[in-house]
Order: structure tokens, then sequence, then C-alpha cells
């Protein structure tokens, strides 16, 4: 791979993404206030070939400051859009650039790290495509499923809403503008569940899905009725294929399937909430054939994906034999009176950075002394992660135990943290700094 402290070939893409309040229709008849890219929510898929330059210009029309994150892409730090880490947010009126080499080939998301903007609608998918495919497929869909409380309060201006707690599913909050029962629910791709999106297929064709949890708390078990999921890729990275009903993915996390579409008929996707009873999140898989028959919803999990059954196609360079540092770090609610989340007894941003040094191979050991699951995320670095590499990895409630490897390969400050937007918001992050 490159260097990719700087980018200085001219962009093979640009494009223009303006941040606004707008008013979104996730189902007829329902309607809300969100903060939304290009006016559309999800934002407008971003597509590009790997290794291209990709430039982002970003207008802030909200009233808010904001920023960009290239979830999962090991951007250069100045572009990887922390605010008050890697860059001063950008103000209302304002403009900022993101120039980045788009590597490598993966299912990514982008979305605002301010606050708990990406929950108010301030995200959407980045797909950079394979020049030379590790899975051969027909079609795709790309699938964000998306928890949705459209019941938030007004925000302060800095879309923060301090102290809001809540550790998981859709709970909380009061009502906001015209939006009608149910208030809120599940989204995929920006619909809730009585307005579901059709994926229409070609009996005999191999079907790829791309999976992204956008949700701001919620870990999602996804199935596909009458249908077997060929697992090929976890946050981008290709594994080795595994056949299953069921696979579960918590915020920040991408998984892609491959469907071979050779049982006509009219089928649900569905995404549910492990630790809720909202009504699924789902979609309509529909055959050129099919008679438009209600769709069958899928049969109960019998053949869910294990993790220790991930493994990556290539191995992590750097990460082999005993790490250069080691961090052990407990994961669990803040002691004080204040609701705060933390690592290792301290809450971000009063917080001290975890240092390392350039070239070296870093290793994370976390516990999880709580009762609820964290999703972890790492800025600016793959991971491995038993046999799979990752950016993002659940760490299970009650002392549930996971360690990462990464290799100290891009200078700079990175965030480390929680991608349960409330637990970021309420201190679960670490500076992860070179020095
Ligand atoms: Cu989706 Cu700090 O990340
Ligand atoms: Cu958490």
């Amino acid at each position: 791979m490159a260097p990719r402290s700087t980018v200085t070939d001219e962009p093979d893409t640009v494009v223009p993404l303006t941040a606004s309040s707008e008013t979104i229709r996730p189902a007829p008849g329902t309607s809300t206030s969100n903060w939304v890219y290009e006016g559309q929510f999800p934002g407008p898929e971003l597509r590009v070939q790997e290794g291209d330059v990709l430039s982002v210009e970003l207008t802030n029309d909200l009233q808010a400051e904001t920023t960009i994150h290239w979830h999962g892409v090991p951007v250069p730090n100045p572009v990887d859009g922390v605010p008050n880490v890697t860059q001063d947010p950008v103000a209302p009126g304002e403009t900022f650039t993101y120039t980045f080499r788009a590597e490598p080939a993966g299912t990514y998301f982008y979305h605002s790290h301010v606050g708990l903007q990406l929950d108010r609608g301030l995200l959407g998918p980045l797909i950079v495509e394979e020049r030379d495919p590790h899975v051969e497929y027909d079609r795709e869909y790309v699938v964000i499923v998306d928890d949705y409380l459209p019941g938030e309060p007004e925000l302060p201006s800095d879309g923060a809403m301090g102290g809001s707690g809540g550790s998981g599913g859709v709970g909380g909050g009061g009502m906001m503008g015209d939006i009608r029962p149910p208030y809120g629910g599940l989204l995929l791709n920006g619909r809730l569940p009585e307005n579901p999106q059709t994926f229409g297929v070609t009996e005999g064709e191999r079907v790829r899905f791309r999976f992204v949890n956008a949700g701001s708390a919620t870990v999602f078990g996804v199935r596909i009725a009458g249908h077997e999921m060929t697992v090929t890729h976890t946050d981008g990275r290709p594994v080795e294929p595994v056949s299953v009903d069921s696979f579960v993915f918590g915020a920040g996390e991408r998984y892609d399937a491959v469907v071979e579409a050779t049982n006509p008929g009219t089928w649900t996707v569905q995404a549910d909430a492990l630790d809720g009873n909202e009504p699924p999140a789902r979609a309509v898989v529909e055959y050129e054939s099919s008679d438009g028959g209600s769709p069958q919803r899928p049969s109960p999990a019998t053949n869910r994906l294990q993790y220790r059954n991930l493994r990556s196609v290539s191995s992590l360079d750097g990460v082999s034999g005993e790490p250069d540092r080691t961090f052990d770090l407990t994961l669990s609610r803040g002691r004080s009176q204040s609701y705060t989340w933390t690592i290792d007894g301290q809450a971000y941003p009063d917080a001290d950075p975890l240092q390392i040094r350039s070239g070296e191979h870093v290793r994370i050991r976390m516990i999880n002394q709580s009762p609820v699951v964290h999703p972890m995320h790492l800025h600016g670095h793959f991971f491995q992660v038993g046999n799979a590499i990752k950016d993002t990895v659940i760490v299970p409630g009650h002392r549930g135990r996971v360690a990462i490897d990464f290799h100290a390969d891009n200078p700079g400050r990175w965030l480390f943290h929680c991608h349960n937007l409330y637990h970021l918001d309420a201190g679960m992050a670490r500076v992860v700094r070179y020095v």
C-alpha cells in the first residue's frame, strides 16, 4: 500500500456533499425532520474503484458544527474527520474537502463524527469496488440497517444530547415533528418496516448484499427467508466463504453475503434488534417471476455465523508473534454520579491517550465489566481478531473478553471507541497516539 500521509494526486472522483436539515419520509404518511446529506436519507452512495483518489467537498448547511468520518478506511490522519483530534469541526456555512486514496476495496460507510449527528441521519454508504473481485456475483444491493430515534427532543446546537442514556434499542426521547405512531422503529435503507424496499432478482443469479449496521445502539441479527447466505467479507475484508442462515452485527460492523437466487418467490430480508421488541427492519427479495404474493418471513435461525468460523483470506502484516506493546483495558460504566462510560476508568475527553510507536505490533486486550455489549472500533487501521481482519468488533457483556492486534503503520492521532453512540458520547473513547 502506498504511503498514506499525503495525497497529492489529482482526484479521480469529486463529490459535493451538503449537510442540511430536511424532512424525510420513512413511510407514507410519516415524516420527520432529520439532518442528512444531499437531502437524502441515507446519504448518497459513494462508489469508487480501489485505488482511486476520492475528493469529497463537504458544505455545512446545518446550524451546528460537523465533520465526516470514513468508517473503516485507513485514510491519512488529517482527513479522518474526528473533531478536535484530527481537524477543527466545520462551522455552519463553511466547507471542508476530504481527499484520500480509496483503498483497500470494501464495504464502508461515512458519517458525521460530531456528537449524536450520525443518529440524526448524517450517514451514507461508501463502496470501494475490487479491481479483481474475490467473489463472483451478478448483481448487488447495499443494505443499511439503522435504529431510529425520531422522537429526539430538540438537540443543543452541537448535536449532542448530553446525559441521555439508554443502553440499547430505540427507546428514549419524546415526540418531534409530525411523526406518527409507531414513533420510529428500525429502518432498512431509510424505510420503516411497513414500507419495505424491493430487491428484484432473476432466478439463477448470484446476488451480493452489502450489509452495514449504521445503528446507534442496536445489535442486529440478519436473516433472509428461503435462502442461505454465504458470508464473504467482514468489515470489507474478504473471508473464506461461510454459509449460514443468519449473522449478528453491532453498530459500525459490515458483512457482505452472497445469496444464490434459486428459490423463486417473495421473501423477507429481516434485521431484528437482538434485545428489543420493535418490529424488525425489513426489505423484500422478489424474483422476476414472482406473483407478488405476501412475502414469507424467515424461519428462526438454526445456523448462525460463529466468530471462530471467520477466517480472512489474507493475513495482516506486522502482527505475527508476540506484540511489542500490550494494553489491558476494562470497559465499564463510570462510577461517578453523572452518566459516563469508561475505558479503564477514564471518560473521554479527559482520558489519557494510548501511546504507541510507528512500526509496532500493538495488542489491545479488553474485558467488558458491564452487562451490555460494546462494539469497539479502531480508526485508521484494520486489526486481527481471532482469524479475521476487521475494524469493529463486539465485546460481549458480562466479562466478555476480546483481544485485537494491529500494526502501527499509519501515524497520527486515532480514536478507539465504542460505536454505541450513547456510550461514545458519555466517554467511551481513547485517542491512540503515535509518539
Ligand atoms: Cu464509525 Cu469513530 O466511527
Ligand atoms: Cu459501548
